[in-house]
């Protein structure tokens, strides 16, 4: 059946949210206070780079079931109302900033309509629901019900479009005397990947927040493990790639997420073991979640890792020209948010060097938000005269470059693979002297 939807915070979530709420089959308005995203929005332009969603917003905007605005009131006729702003970490401490999310429950309830349910996707530290619920009971017109779903999402950005429509499974956090109205209404929501087999587990408040944080810390450890056994890699001699693939085939540890190199980034993972262990903490559980620290300082010490081997390369690197390529924090995104590669650019701008940054995508964010380094539109560009070339995320274009070409370019041939997935013996070939995190170093052949 068909819904009517609104859809409030149209950032990387919501704007993906909102064109597949419509793609099935559910007519839907996208609210946000940013009049210029409503505006390209309204155009069907996408203010992020996620594949497909392009696309899909233009087909969307075609069938005129999907619209855009400004005005909070333009909820007013939707059954259920998606709450997708974001969380973001508090400037100068570890904890998450909720205050989008009670101002986004807080402006909607007084348009909720008899029989409405409020849903909430943004990830919030566990205890935080109770108190939105009670901002829309003081807020909901008489004779309204205060009706709140906790819904976390798990999209992954470059895939977001895919993870909306079809995730691995559907998490509600249900509670109160609408619970069982509330999952049925959510179950309409969401039909047809239900009638697909995707699983949906029902939950309490507590349980819906914490999946979601607990889902992201789990992956971070499991990042932060293999890049910890890289370190030990590098001490020892050892491998990591090849410890990975090892320990990978077990399939009680599994491959993915064992991938090692300068580590994670972005809007998601590095906030949310942030705030998790901030939780921890006000709850007076600090013990159960100190081995976030751990996970955290591993991950930032990687990217000091670069740093070191480009001045190991190159002893004072002030004035010396450097090609960065990669500025998103992963490829398919132009999320440059709590970057590694753009971290590692801007130590390395601190040290006097000449840094060249390439991205395919994300230069004008990384230009509009994080001047220092010199953002080039070229690879050549980065290149030419570069003393030593730094791969840092692991865009399609930077695996295929050719070694040879590349020599040709550059001033010194020394190559730092970040991510670990260049063809190291093709650059040694190449004349390159090839330096991976956790990997022993390929001589120049
Ligand atoms: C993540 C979760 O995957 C998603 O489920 C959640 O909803 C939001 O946070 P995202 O931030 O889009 O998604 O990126 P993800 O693909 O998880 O990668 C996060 C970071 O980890 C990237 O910087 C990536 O380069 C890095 N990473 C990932 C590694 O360093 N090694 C790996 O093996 C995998």
């Amino acid at each position: 059946m068909s819904l009517r939807i609104s859809v409030i915070g149209t950032g990387y979530l919501g704007a993906v949210h909102a064109a597949c709420m419509a793609e099935l089959g559910h007519t839907v308005v996208g609210i946000d206070v940013d009049a210029k995203k409503i505006e390209a929005l309204s155009q069907g332009r996408s203010p992020i780079y996620e594949p497909g969603l392009t696309d899909l917003l233009t087909r969307m905007t075609e069938t005129g079931r999907l619209s855009w605005s400004t005005d909070i009131s333009a909820a007013a006729d939707a059954d259920v109302h998606f709450v997708c702003v974001g969380t973001p970490q508090r400037a100068g401490e570890y904890a998450a900033n909720t205050d989008y999310v009670f101002a986004a429950f807080t402006a909607l309830a007084p348009h909720m309509k008899a029989g409405s349910i409020a849903v909430g996707k943004s990830t919030v530290p566990v205890g935080t629901v109770p108190r939105v619920l009670e901002a829309i009971r003081e807020n909901v017109p008489d004779g309204v019900d205060a009706r709140l779903v906790w819904n976390p999402e798990f999209l992954r950005e470059g895939f977001a479009v895919k993870d909306t429509l079809t995730p691995d499974r559907f998490v509600y956090g249900v509670e109160g005397e609408f619970a069982d109205a509330d999952v049925e209404k959510l179950d309409e929501v969401y039909a047809k990947a239900l009638a697909a087999g995707t699983p949906r587990l029902v939950t309490n408040y507590a349980t819906a927040e914490l999946v979601k944080v607990s889902a992201n810390a789990f992956l971070a450890t499991k990042i932060s493990f293999i890049n910890a056994m890289a370190e030990i890699c590098e001490a020892t001699g050892g491998d990591v790639l090849a410890l990975a693939d090892a320990i990978g085939h077990d399939e009680r540890i599994g491959r993915k997420f064992l991938g090692a190199g300068v580590g994670f980034g972005g809007g998601c993972l590095p906030k949310d073991i942030r705030a998790f262990l901030a939780r921890g903490e006000e709850l007076g559980l600090p013990d159960s979640v100190d081995f976030l620290r751990g996970v955290d300082a591993t991950n930032l010490r990687r990217r000091e890792r670069v740093v070191t081997l480009v001045e190991g390369a190159l002893g004072d690197v002030a004035g010396k020209p450097i090609a960065v390529l990669g500025a998103a924090f992963k490829p398919n995104s132009d999320d440059i948010r709590d970057s590694p590669a753009l971290d590692v650019a801007e130590r390395l701008v601190q040290l006097g060097a000449d840094v060249r940054v390439h991205d395919p995508e994300a230069l004008p964010v990384a230009r509009a938000n994080r001047p220092g380094p010199n953002y080039v539109d070229t690879v050549d560009e980065a290149l030419d005269g570069a003393q030593i070339v730094l791969h840092l995320t692991e865009w399609k274009q930077y695996r295929e470059l050719d070694p040879t070409d590349v020599a040709s370019k550059v001033a010194g041939k020394v190559v730092i693979d970040g991510r670990n997935v260049l063809d190291g013996g093709r650059w040694a070939d190449a004349g390159f002297t090839v330096h991976s995190l956790g990997r022993p170093v390929v001589e120049a052949r």
